[in-house]
């Protein structure tokens, strides 16, 4: 098993970009693999999810030359040009590209199989299922986990669908399989969710009509190639976004080219209200806003934080709790159930690791109550469990910086689903990060 150690550290310092956003990422590769002609993405995430899209998006007839790791071109087959795989496609540990795929693929002409790892087969799939059974696809699930069994041939037609969960890729399955169908589809979240598919499927020239929470899309004759930018993820930037703030040496951490779309900085919101300072430098404005950030060590005290804001952080509610234990008073999230399906079982598993560094907490249904422990109270050491999850193992990696022994953070070979190269990164800004195991 590969393991965390993470001594304590008194600074971070310098300047960091981190890899490219694995939202984005996954789209790119699949709505390019179905455009008119031969797209280029820059900045893309060689994550092992995104790879897990990009070997199934071959395996399902698409050329796709991979020049660097980070610079691909692909060679789009056209609306209807996808094959059959002729095997089961595995999407490993990524929830986003089963979820997308299952879309994708209740409109082709032939039978697919999605399965995936461990945490994967236990996630939920009828979120997606049953909108696309709505529209006339045949998506089987099994007690509403994968494997999922999709059968080919059917024409699907518009629905009008309000989504019970906030949730951008049961959006976005929706929206692909609405590529396909015979007439406008209409998906109406309940609350803002990532809007990454809706500016890409613009940029590819697909028709949307977006009115706060609704989105038509109407069903377009071909998509275009396009040039995509893949700026650096805010869900990757967030660990070292606190990392500044509780270590930071004078004149801050930069964290450079960070995609600041507004559906997902929610954290900054949250971290702001919380005394958080941090500078956005070089705003761009392109396809997705981008900018470098510069963070500053702050005095973070306790809030109760606002439900809105809960879906535009839910990747980073794990890291907000370890600034959540390092603030002044207590820090209340609630509204925030997804949490217990995602990689893993995050409440729990960050409540575990709380609880090993000796803050008191409290487990809520839908999040938690945090008693901070103030500016200058260090946690103990000791081991913690990741349970295979990316985002609870680099979470206690940051805090190593408050902690007065060192932490062994045990499973996180699946920090390279999100982030590869993370150890390297935090050693080279001055956190004492090793990886060890076999
Ligand atoms: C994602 C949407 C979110 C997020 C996940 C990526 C996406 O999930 O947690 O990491 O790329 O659409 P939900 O759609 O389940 O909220």
């Amino acid at each position: 098993m590969r393991n965390f150690e993470a001594r304590p550290a008194a600074r971070v310092s310098g300047a960091v970009a981190v890899p490219g956003d694995k939202s984005i990422s996954h789209r790119s590769l699949m709505l390019s693999g179905i455009a008119q002609g031969v797209s280029e993405v820059s900045g893309f995430l060689a994550s092992e999810d995104c790879l897990a899209t990009m070997t199934a998006m071959r395996a399902l007839g698409v050329r796709i030359e991979q020049r660097s790791p980070t610079h691909v071109m692909v060679h789009g087959v056209g609306l209807r040009g996808l094959r059959g795989a002729g095997r089961a496609l595995d999407m490993g540990n990524a929830g986003t590209a089963m979820r997308l795929f299952t879309g994708l693929l209740s409109a082709q002409a032939f039978d697919s199989q999605l399965i995936g790892d461990a945490s994967l087969m236990k996630r939920p799939m009828e979120r997606v299922a049953k909108p696309l059974r709505a529209m006339g696809a045949d998506v089987r699930t099994h007690d509403g986990t994968p494997p999922v069994d999709i059968g080919g041939g059917r024409d699907l037609h518009g629905i009008a669908y309000g989504m019970p969960v906030a949730s951008a890729q049961v959006k976005s399955a929706i929206l692909l399989a609405a590529l396909f169908a015979d007439s406008a589809t209409t998906v109406v979240a309940p609350a803002v969710t990532r809007d990454h598919s809706e500016r890409m499927l613009l940029s590819c020239g697909v028709r949307l009509d977006i009115e706060g929470l609704r989105v038509t899309l109407h069903p377009p004759q071909q998509l275009d190639a396009q040039r995509i930018e893949v700026p650096g993820d805010f869900s990757s930037a967030a660990f070292f976004i606190v990392a500044g703030l509780l270590g930071a040496s004078a004149g801050g951490l930069l964290i450079e080219n960070v995609g600041l779309n507004p559906t997902r900085t929610g954290l900054l919101d949250i971290l702001r209200s919380m005394g958080a300072q941090i500078d956005i430098v070089n705003l761009r404005e392109g396809a997705e806003p981008v900018a470098d950030l510069r963070v500053h060590a702050s005095m973070l005290r306790g809030v109760r934080v606002p439900a809105d804001l809960v879906p535009l952080a839910i990747d980073e509610l794990p890291v907000l709790f370890v600034a959540a234990a390092c603030a002044d008073g207590e820090t209340v999230v609630t509204g925030a159930e997804e949490l217990r399906v995602k990689e893993s079982d995050r409440i729990a598993a960050m409540s575990a690791g709380l609880a090993a560094l000796g803050v008191t907490h409290t487990v809520l249904p839908d999040g938690m109550r945090i008693e901070g422990r103030g500016e200058g109270v260090a946690f103990g050491g000791g081991e913690i469990d990741s349970h295979g999850d990316h985002r609870i193992a680099m979470s206690f990696a940051v805090a190593s910086l408050r902690a007065s022994k060192p932490l062994i953070v045990r499973d996180v070979a699946n920090v390279g689903t999100s982030f590869p190269g993370f150890v390297d990164l935090a050693r080279s800004v001055g956190l004492d990060v090793r990886e060890s195991g076999a």
